[in-house]
């Protein structure tokens, strides 16, 4: 039997490599990814090595994630139970189509994950090595052993020599944490209670709108079919304009989010994200639509949003009604080309202007000025009439509301 790990190095995912090798006496192959998460990688690889790993996969996919996960998802403005940007849930289908094809590379026919029993990390990676690999095996220790409290696990550690860093458990986060290019979320601790207001010290990436420079920042962001290709002029890949927004947004603290969120299994959550970057192109993303989108698909983008957010958050990525989904937004960015001037201020992100070769906006209909002849008022009348039809009959057979 052999197995492929989602490996992040840690203490856990360490007591999981031990734990796979002794319950099912099977070889594992690791799994590590950089998704921007800003760690170091190689202590990882000594790990594994130091483990007795023959097979340790190490990979950079910073540029895939943020081109073909990020990306796509803001398109569509897409935000969970109007606030969570999604940053972990549009991480999971990329590592698991990766766990997939790493089995298929080894051999091997089974993966194995650290997520817990409750959340909802565990139905998006199983999900999606279903969807890619039908006959998959999926072991999720966390579901079958008893290694129930820290203190469990840390004697479990010690009676399997485990590297543990005790050093680093003394600073070691009180926080569940996930971290990736578009956000680093914290869960657990005192955010336990939903009544609890975060420590400052918790947030790594953004200063608090209180300690924002007084000065704003104006930058201007050019789209290309939805997606920023360029920083005030400056021709970007995917991931890193989202690392150099992530840096704009953080010294403007921007992006910090506080909410109780309904996983998909059916318990509410208290989570605190950092999505500085996110924040950003959410907002600009809006902006250039505004311009660029006709009303109808605009409003038919935004009722259809929710149920996008759903799928991806639930792990539904690589579902045909995803993929369904998908092309339709695509297909609506065509138009979606041109720049935002935005000024970031102390949390906030200010559209500051817009304009776009794509531009629907026509001044000589919308002036208050005078349009010569672009737009006759005289058709407003019959327009606003034929609209009251219905309302003037209802009215006259006695439904009236006074
Ligand atoms: N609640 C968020 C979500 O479901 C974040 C999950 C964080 N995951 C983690 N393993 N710490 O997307
Ligand atoms: C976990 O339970 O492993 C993290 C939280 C989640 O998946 O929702």
């Amino acid at each position: 039997k052999k197995v492929v790990l989602a490996y992040s190095g840690g203490l856990d995912t360490s007591i999981i490599l031990r734990w796979l090798q002794e319950t099912y006496q099977c070889e594992v192959v690791t799994f590590t990814a950089d998704l921007g998460q800003g760690e170091e990688l190689e202590p990882a690889r000594a790990k594994a090595q130091q483990m007795g790993i023959k097979e340790i996969y190490i990979e950079d996919l910073r540029e895939e994630f943020v081109r073909d996960y990020v990306f796509p998802m803001f398109r569509a403005n897409t935000v969970y139970e109007g606030e969570y940007l999604l940053g972990t849930s549009i991480a999971r289908p990329l590592i698991a189509k990766r766990l997939v094809e790493i089995a298929n590379e080894t051999g091997a026919d089974a993966i194995s994950h650290g997520a817990t029993g409750k959340g909802n990390d565990q139905v998006r990676f199983e999900l999606g090595a279903y969807a890619l690999k039908p006959g998959i095996q999926v072991i999720a220790p966390w579901r079958e052993w008893d290694l129930l409290s820290r203190e469990k696990l840390m004697t479990y550690a010690k009676n399997n020599d485990i590297p543990v860093d005790f050093a680093k458990q003394g600073t070691k986060s009180p926080y569940s944490m996930d971290a990736n290019l578009l956000h680093i979320s914290y869960e657990g601790g005192i955010l336990e209670n939903p009544w609890t207001e975060a420590e400052e010290e918790m947030w790594r990436w953004s200063v608090s709108p209180e300690q924002a420079p007084e000065q704003p920042t104006y930058i201007e962001l050019t789209y290309e079919k939805g997606d920023i290709v360029a920083i005030d002029g400056e021709r970007l890949k995917p991931h890193e304009v989202l690392s150099k927004l992530n840096k704009l947004g953080g010294e403007n603290g921007i992006g910090r989010l506080d909410l109780v969120e309904n996983r998909y299994v059916g318990m509410k959550s208290r989570g605190c994200y950092e999505t500085p970057g996110g924040t950003i192109m959410l907002k600009a993303h809006r902006a250039i639509e505004s311009i660029t989108l006709d009303r109808e698909v605009a409003h038919l983008k935004d009722e259809l949003m929710p149920k996008y957010a759903e799928i991806i958050y639930n792990g539904y990525w690589w579902s045909p009604e995803r993929q369904m989904m998908q092309q339709m937004i695509d297909e609506s960015q065509k138009v979606v080309n041109g720049v935002v001037r935005l000024k970031l201020y102390k949390g906030n992100v200010i559209v500051a202007g817009r304009q776009s070769p794509d531009s629907l906006f026509d001044e000589s209909i919308a002036t208050f000025e005078d349009d010569a002849g672009a737009y006759d008022q005289k058709d407003a009348a019959g327009f606003i009439k034929l609209n009251a039809l219905r309302l003037r009959i209802a009215a006259n057979k006695g439904r009236g509301q006074l």
